[in-house]
């Protein structure tokens, strides 16, 4: 069994953030979303791994990945030039899959299980194909299926305007070789895309069989501001204990489950778990609330954050001020003169977002 995790696209939903990062990289408790499926498949004993990647981010993802050593796995890098859809992608990865079955895996895609009980399932059975499914209350975000009263898969939609169940597919998926026929006999979609859920669609036409499995555990896909904020959530909310290996000063308070990475200093704060401050992080009369994650080398003074992402080497001195609900990237400086009256003085890149509220 091989695993295919796809971290080519656009990522524009993602935008201003993923103008310079790929958004696979976007950090969930300071840990990369990519990370996630990487050790998703290797908890399932997958030690061949392919990677598609984009011309734009393709060598971040590199190297943050590098050649698997780190997980004593092979990374292979697939290169997509343009992104075609998921099941295009599948096409690009033909010489890497052979005709061995593999797990696709979304790269901006978590799920709470890890894949070894699906493999072990799918390899035990007799489907040429193997599903995820999970209730929504949003489907026509997402690729819709429609089972019987048996669990048998009759229709695959995807993004349909009018969702006909709310079953979403989950971005994972388990093949054999029988999918690289069905890719072969399938159209681009109205979006120009050559869809993964027509490919399946396709099989099951052709008379293959197609298991599906509704999940129960949280499955997130991580393709807007609000999901990052959610995932970041329910990783840290399971995250069972705190570390502290930075130096916390005699007043600063903490609370709950908070990890504090080497080198970073906390004088005069407050920390209420569950929370990740990273390494070589300087923090001061600072309140930092449930569910944030601070990435390394950020700066951080006078200022409540909550709910938030801020990532590395970001700087918020003097703010004076509470930053909630926020995604903040890499080396981004905030500052606010005085508290009152309120002036901002921004310098904004394309497509940038700002809620003062
Ligand atoms: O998240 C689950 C959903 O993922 C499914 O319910 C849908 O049926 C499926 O089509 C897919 O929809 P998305 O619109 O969310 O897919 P997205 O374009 O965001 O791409 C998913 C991942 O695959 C993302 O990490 C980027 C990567 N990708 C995407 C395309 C279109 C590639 O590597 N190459 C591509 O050509």
């Amino acid at each position: 069994m091989k695993g295919l995790i796809l971290s080519g696209g656009k990522g524009t939903r993602m935008r201003p953030i993923t103008h310079t990062a790929a958004k696979q990289l976007l950090p969930v408790a300071n840990k990369p979303i990519l990370f996630y499926a990487v050790e998703s498949l290797v908890g399932a004993g997958i030690r061949e791994i392919g990677i598609i990647i984009s011309p734009e981010t393709g060598d971040d993802v590199k190297e943050c990945l590098g050649d698997g050593d780190r997980w004593d796995v092979t990374i292979d890098y697939i290169l997509q030039d343009e992104p075609l859809g998921l099941a295009h992608a599948v096409k690009t990865a033909r010489d890497f899959l052979k005709d061995d079955p593999f797990v696709m895996y979304l790269g901006d895609n978590l799920i709470k299980d890890g894949v070894g009980p699906l493999v072990q399932r799918f390899e035990a059975g007799q489907a040429d194909a193997f599903i995820l499914l999970k209730e929504v209350e949003n489907p026509s975000s997402f690729g819709v299926a429609v089972l019987n009263g048996d669990g048998k898969i009759l229709s695959l939609e995807e993004k349909p305007k009018k969702p006909k169940s709310n079953l979403a597919l989950v971005g994972v998926y388990l093949f054999n070789h029988e999918i690289h026929n069905a890719i072969d006999k399938i159209k681009p979609s109205k979006r120009g895309e050559l869809e993964i859920t027509d490919a399946i669609a396709k099989l099951i036409d052709m008379g293959h069989s197609v298991d599906s499995h509704v999940l129960t555990s949280w499955w997130l896909d991580t393709g807007k501001k609000d999901d990052m904020l959610e995932a970041n959530r329910v990783v840290l909310d399971e995250m069972t204990e705190g570390k502290i290996d930075g130096f916390i000063d005699d007043i600063t308070r903490i609370s709950g489950r908070v990890a504090v990475g080497k080198g970073s200093k906390l004088k005069n704060c407050t920390v209420r778990g569950p929370a990740v401050i990273g390494e070589n992080c300087c923090l001061e009369n600072t309140y930092v609330g449930p569910f944030t994650s601070i990435g390394d080398r950020a700066k951080v003074s006078n200022a409540e954050i909550e709910h938030c992402i801020l990532r590395e080497d970001c700087q918020i001195l003097d703010f004076h001020g509470r930053i909630e609900d926020s995604l903040i990237g890499v080396n981004v400086e905030l500052t606010r003169g005085h508290h009152k009256p309120v002036a901002f003085r921004l310098m904004l890149g394309d497509d940038s977002k700002v809620e003062v509220v």
